[in-house]
């Protein structure tokens, strides 16, 4: 008998050995697209922290998309930069909002083929910067609820197929099941950010959708980055309330709670990369650090691998554009 009685190595043989015995598999078919809405006319403006993002007008965003159509994308997630903001986020309600408006251009033309969710959240529309309405120097959750609620409805009148609130407000999920059931908006998924935690990973976001906050920072609504028990405590509310599919955010610090989420839960379980660590990504690769296909594909493996079954990544179009599902 030889003295190394078992060899795990046997099964990393060859990559025919190593595809089977693979425990992993990321999929199409789990991956969403983030694009982002501004108003105006042939307008694409690439963010200066998120190279190969690009903020669009409804006109351009749909030309970008038949071009993604072509590469692969069937599944988007909007948010809107809009060119006002006041106290109650008026720019997100009705349908000439910038993304109600680049909904309908997009349903027009993809209809049932593509799959649009659009976040629903006030910061980027309000003139304090805040997820919630600011009474004084304090967010008002329950001000908030019939705005969020409004929102969502608004998204489902103009043909988006799924809401993901990402705001915090405690009851959210709720109102806004109840105001799309009222609306008769009774198949319009709801994709909760249900464990979203005050992260500095959010930085490049910001930029892009202008929605930092004038003053103070989003430690009152956000999750605490020291908890891990109370994400199963939000994920938990949040499908009592009647979420559909449940979402961590962000990603990649957050593996032990994409983890947890998964055993908590039967449905469907989104991860958000988000734009800080796809900012990262991009500036490793630019200074000759890393492969970028591996680094890619090592991130939303390792995403996957705890337990994600949706990614939300801005890495999705150059996966498809340069192959790397592929082989
Ligand atoms: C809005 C929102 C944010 C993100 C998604 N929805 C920013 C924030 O909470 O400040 C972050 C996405 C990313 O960083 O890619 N509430
Ligand atoms: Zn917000």
């Amino acid at each position: 008998m030889s003295s190394v009685f078992y060899r795990p190595r046997r099964l990393r043989v060859n990559q025919l050995v190593r595809d089977m015995a693979a425990e992993t598999q990321l999929k199409l078919s789990g991956m969403i697209q983030p694009y982002f809405v501004c108003e105006g006319k042939d307008v694409k403006s690439e963010i200066t922290s998120m190279p190969g993002i690009f903020r669009e007008s409804p006109d351009s965003l749909v030309k970008s998309m038949a071009a993604d159509f072509k590469l692969g994308i069937k599944r988007v997630m909007l948010f809107g930069v809009p060119n006002t903001k006041d106290a109650v986020a008026s720019s997100a309600m009705g349908e000439n909002a910038v993304v109600n408006h680049a909904i309908k251009m997009l349903k027009d033309k993809f209809g049932e083929d593509l799959f649009i969710s659009a976040d629903v959240c006030l910061c980027a529309y309000t003139d304090s910067g805040h997820c919630g309405v600011l009474e004084g120097i304090v967010i008002d959750n329950d001000k908030t609820l019939p705005l969020l609620a409004q929102m969502a409805v608004d998204l489902a009148r103009a043909g988006c197929d799924c809401v993901a609130p990402s705001d915090m407000m405690d009851g959210r999920v709720g109102a806004i099941r109840d105001g799309l059931e009222g609306a008769g908006f009774v198949n319009t998924l709801i994709l909760a950010y249900s464990a979203k935690y005050a992260s500095a990973y959010y930085g490049p976001f910001r930029e892009a959708a202008e929605s930092a906050p004038q003053k103070g920072d989003r430690q009152s609504y956000q999750m605490d980055i020291r908890n891990r028990l109370e994400a199963v405590k939000e994920v938990t509310l949040d499908i009592e309330e009647g979420a559909d599919m449940v979402m961590v955010k962000p990603a990649l610090a957050y593996l032990d709670i994409i983890s947890d989420v998964r055993a908590a839960t039967e449905l469907p379980v989104a991860a958000y990369n988000v734009s800080g660590e796809y900012s990262m990504v991009k500036l490793m690769v630019q200074a000759g650090y890393a492969e970028e296909k591996r680094l890619v594909l090592e991130n939303l493996t390792a995403i996957t691998r705890a337990g994600a079954d949706i990614i939300l990544t801005y890495h999705l179009r150059d996966i498809l554009k340069h192959g790397w599902l592929n082989g």
